[in-house]
């Protein structure tokens, strides 16, 4: 019951997810639980995701990570036509081989902005930011860039994943895995 469980989450995810070699990265809501006790949400890259779960990166000084470090718990939504997908799960640093394979498959653009994503950075009036971006563009070849110290990657391994899917023609409805200490518990839900 739960090796099919497992077997059926991976081809749900293998049916809905790029392969992590495509360029064109899903989009996810990473929600997370704060100090203040009110939630906060934004959009991430999904970088990769494997049988340990969902990689995203950041940048270390970000309030999401402030988010994950206090309080190891999020959720993911991933949206598409038809589609959603949310993901609950427990949070952990990735180690440092899954972080520079990250960033090497970053856009160029991506790679330029983990080094000058700073407050320093977005206080500057347009005319300097685009002058110190074309600079540090030009001081730093394609191919010559390593992560920054900050670059830092999360995996959020699943303890729930809700499979929505909707059509026309009928209701929609949810697949929704919950692991257990015997393995992956599986629920039909109303859409
Ligand atoms: C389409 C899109 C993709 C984004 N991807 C990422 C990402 O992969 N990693 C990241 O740190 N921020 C990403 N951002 C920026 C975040 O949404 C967010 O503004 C930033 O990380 C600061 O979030 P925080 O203050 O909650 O930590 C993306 C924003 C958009 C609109």
């Amino acid at each position: 019951m739960s090796a099919s469980a497992a077997e059926e989450i991976a081809g749900l995810l293998a049916a809905w997810l790029p392969s992590n070699d495509d360029p064109a990265r899903p989009l996810m809501t990473l929600s997370t639980g704060t100090s203040s006790g009110y939630p906060d949400a934004r959009t991430v890259l999904l970088s990769e995701y494997d049988e340990r779960g969902f990689f995203f990166h950041t940048d270390s000084r970000s309030r999401k990570v402030t988010d994950v470090t206090g309080d190891p718990r999020a959720a993911l939504t991933l949206l598409w036509p038809g589609r959603q997908l949310v993901v609950q799960g427990d949070v952990s640093r990735a180690d440092d081989a899954e972080e520079l394979w990250a960033y090497r498959h970053r856009s160029r653009y991506l790679q330029l902005l983990a080094w000058l994503n700073t407050p320093e950075f977005a206080a500057l009036p347009l005319e300097e930011r685009l002058v110190r971006w074309a600079e540090f563009d030009a001081a730093h070849p394609e191919g010559a860039l390593d992560p920054p110290p900050t670059w830092s990657g999360f995996l959020v391994r699943p303890v729930r994943l809700t499979f929505w899917e909707g059509r026309p023609d009928t209701a929609s409805r949810r697949t929704e895995f919950r692991r257990t200490t015997d393995g992956w518990q599986t629920a039909l839900l109303p859409g």
